[in-house]
């Protein structure tokens, strides 16, 4: 393998370094400076806080391009024009202890599963979104969570609304942060709430798991690229609630209304500072899931194992059981939302020959055979360099959406909804990976363009959001421990 590229060296491109050396700050309408450009290259400034967090021109300077990126990500410093200091990281309340979350996920013996049990609570926050390992690494990024993060920002905040008040989780202390509401001992749990039934989307009588993002903690590194990330991790996190949640016996609703997300924040979360990026409602309890076998019952320790492999990912070229895609097929099938597919271009797993797959509507097709190493290396390029060793990964994959008729009927907001749908479903490759012990690298270093032609995407219509390398991690530097509270 040559030029293999991660994060910290991925904007190698001459042309983005000559970009950003016009960069300068101003302050967007939140307080929030971000670096734009004025290098006389035609581009208007933009600021992403404020009405317009995703304005049509992200699709080009942070999809088809990553030329929102500033030169400084590849020194770490933080985005010229941003804030020095961290933003605050969570807002100031009563705090409540959670329960020590269980150590595997299944649904209460005696009991529908419901909010109001205390271990259920605990359980489908911490494996949502909780700080599940601690990284030693000497000048490592030390805190990893269930979901995986573009350089562990962390951007996305997670919300337990219920009709009487609301309460932000804090992972690192496994506790809810009183944002609104006043609350007895009896802590998050003491309305009726999924109690009541489907509820049918009202903010007035059901319990919401509100996701939020503050741009402000990721753009601090990656500038003007910070919302394209932070719509991406929204909705991994989205996928996260969704499936743990269906773990424990939990039915959800999951939703991407404006109006619903207006109302729930409304009054409740720290406007100024977070975007509402989506939801999901708790609905009664189910008993039997669909799938008996997804989620599988051996999804806590998956999670607990979940990682995105070494800086540079160079995994060992070992082929990967047939079990990886059968269960890739049954998490897909069971993502909150649909209208994605995801190609797979399958290298190395047992029993199935190397090719072009598609998984979409609930099915797997073959669509091509033969080793797809080319299409990956043409494909999985940043500015110019080889993104990961695909010489050596089992699978990759490529979660594609319709973003000619989403943006035909939504607008700018397409952005963040197409977002939210792949980002659950990159959430669940991630997740089957693990649970078959490899590592999961999600890399937006490939050229949307090729990846559009060479996969076949229909023209004009389908665009790729998400890659996703999949392989066996080797040995290497890091040594991360799991976190239990
Ligand atoms: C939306 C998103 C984009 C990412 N993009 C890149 C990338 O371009 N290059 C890279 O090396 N890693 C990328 N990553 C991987 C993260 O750096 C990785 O998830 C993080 O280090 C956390 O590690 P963990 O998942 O093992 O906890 C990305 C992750 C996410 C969620």
């Amino acid at each position: 393998m040559t030029g293999a590229t991660n994060e910290t060296d991925g904007t190698g491109d001459p042309s983005v370094t000559e970009e950003a050396t016009g960069v300068t700050g101003v302050t967007g309408v939140t307080g929030v400076t971000v670096a734009t450009r004025a290098d006389g290259t035609g581009r208007t400034p933009r600021s992403f806080a404020g009405e317009d967090p995703f304005p049509l021109a992200l699709w080009a300077e942070a999809v088809y391009s990553r030329r929102a990126i500033p030169a400084t990500l590849a020194s770490g410093y933080p985005a010229p024009g941003t804030a020095d200091a961290e933003p605050d990281p969570l807002p100031h309340g009563p705090r409540l202890q959670l329960v020590s979350p269980p150590l595997d996920l299944v649904p209460p013996a005696d009991s529908p599963a419901a909010l109001t049990d205390p271990a259920v609570l605990s359980a489908l926050l911490h494996y949502s979104y909780g700080l599940l390992q601690h990284d030693l690494t000497p000048g490592g990024w030390p805190l990893h969570r269930a979901v995986a993060s573009a350089r562990c920002r962390y951007p996305s905040e997670l919300t337990l609304v219920t009709p009487t008040a609301a309460f932000r989780f804090d992972p690192l202390h496994h506790q809810l942060v009183v944002l609104t509401g006043s609350v007895t001992g009896d802590q998050a749990n003491d309305q009726e709430g999924d109690r009541t039934g489907d509820g049918g989307g009202d903010p007035g009588t059901s319990r919401f798991i509100v996701i939020t993002s503050r741009f402000a903690r990721t753009a601090r590194l990656y500038g003007g690229y910070a919302p394209r990330l932070c719509a991406q991790e929204a909705g991994m996190l989205l996928g996260a609630v969704h499936l743990v949640a269906a773990a424990l016996g939990l039915r959800t609703r999951p939703g991407q209304d404006q109006e619903t997300l207006r109302v729930l924040c409304a009054d409740r979360l720290p406007d100024a500072v977070e975007h509402p990026m989506g939801y999901l409602e708790i609905l009664r309890s189910v008993e039997q899931p669909a799938d008996p076998t997804w989620p599988p019952p051996d999804l806590a320790p998956a999670l607990r194992a979940r990682h995105s492999g070494a800086a540079i990912f160079d995994p060992v070229p070992t082929p990967s059981p047939r079990a990886l895609l059968t269960d890739l097929g049954a998490a897909l099938a069971a993502a909150p939302f649909t209208g994605f597919s995801s190609h797979l271009l399958v290298q190395r797993v047992a029993g199935f020959p190397p090719g072009h797959y598609v998984h979409s509507d609930g099915r797997l097709r073959q669509v091509s055979d033969g080793d797809p190493l080319e299409l990956l290396e043409q494909t999985g390029q940043t500015e110019g360099r080889v993104s990961v060793n695909f010489r050596s990964t089992a699978c990759t994959a490529y979660i594609a959406v319709r973003r000619g008729t989403a943006v035909a009927r939504y607008g700018a907001d397409a952005f963040r909804r197409l977002h939210l749908t792949a980002g659950a479903a990159a959430h669940l490759l991630c997740v089957v990976a693990a649970r078959h012990g490899l590592s999961a690298r999600i890399h937006n270093g490939y050229d949307a363009a090729v990846a559009e032609r060479l996969l076949g995407l229909t023209p004009g219509e389908e665009t790729v959001l998400f890659q996703v390398a999949i392989g066996t991690a080797r040995p290497g530097a890091a040594f991360r421990i799991p976190v239990v509270f």
